[in-house]
């Protein structure tokens, strides 16, 4: 199955990208992943990228679009994909689809995490991340060390989790992002909305029931 998460920042697409991904026992193509990694290891794409990140701006579409050729043609993502805000823009979209499309193979289903602004703001103001395993907190401080048995890494904020970068996140969303939803409705693509407000083992179970409804709408 290869499905696609949409949503604004904080929504909990990575969260639960990384739950349905195991569930499911596909991978997982996140593209802000993609992206911070190749800031860590200095690569040119990473020098290029970092400055559209830290501020919250989008990096620009072929970057992605060539991110997500090359992660979609590695023999691992046959089977199944979640792929993890990797459509932000109708031109990625339109790119995605094309991409599929030489591999013939097609996007099953969109999921749309729906939530209210004032929880983005809760959400990416007290985010914290491991600098090592990169995984995501709530309620840490940091500096803290990492909850993750074995990791060992400390805890940071995300530059982008600034007050004036979280606001340029919200506008982008809004302005190009949000046109991607009314794209996806017109494309005859599964198109599905999950209530994304409540505890993450709740919202799984959520997003397991919609996944099932989008197999039983491809047959
Ligand atoms: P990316 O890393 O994808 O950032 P984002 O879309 O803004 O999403 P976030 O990672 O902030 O949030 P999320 O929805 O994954 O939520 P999370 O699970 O972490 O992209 C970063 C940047 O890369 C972009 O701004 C852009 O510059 C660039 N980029 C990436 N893709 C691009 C593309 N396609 N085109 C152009 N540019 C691109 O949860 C958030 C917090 O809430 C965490 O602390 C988590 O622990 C907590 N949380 C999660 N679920 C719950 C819950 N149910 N209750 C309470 N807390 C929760």
């Amino acid at each position: 199955m290869n499905i696609l998460l949409l949503g604004p920042p904080g929504a909990g697409k990575g969260t639960q990208g990384e739950r349905i991904a195991e569930r499911l026992g596909v991978p997982k193509v996140a593209t802000g992943d993609v992206l911070r990694a190749a800031v860590r290891e200095g690569t040119g794409m990473g020098l290029a990228a970092k400055g559209f990140m830290d501020r919250g701006a989008l990096v620009p579409d072929d970057v992605i679009l060539g991110i997500v050729k090359e992660a979609l043609e590695a023999p691992a993502m046959a089977r199944g994909v979640v792929l993890d805000g990797v459509v932000r823009t109708v031109p990625q979209a339109e790119g995605l689809r094309r991409v599929f499309s030489e591999l013939g193979r097609s996007l099953d289903c969109v999921l749309l995490f729906e939530i209210a602004d004032e929880e983005v703001v809760r959400r990416l103001g007290g985010r914290t991340v491991c600098e090592r395993c990169q995984t995501p907190y709530m309620g840490k401080a940091p500096g803290d060390p990492c909850p993750k048995p074995g990791c060992g890494g400390k805890l940071v904020r995300r530059k982008d989790d600034e007050p004036e970068a979280i606001r340029t996140r919200m506008r982008a969303y809004r302005e190009q992002t949000e046109p991607v939803i009314a794209w996806y409705r017109g494309d005859g693509t599964t198109f599905l909305e999950v209530d994304a407000l409540g505890d993450v083992e709740e919202i799984t179970e959520r997003v397991m029931t919609r996944l099932a409804q989008c197999g039983e709408a491809n047959g």
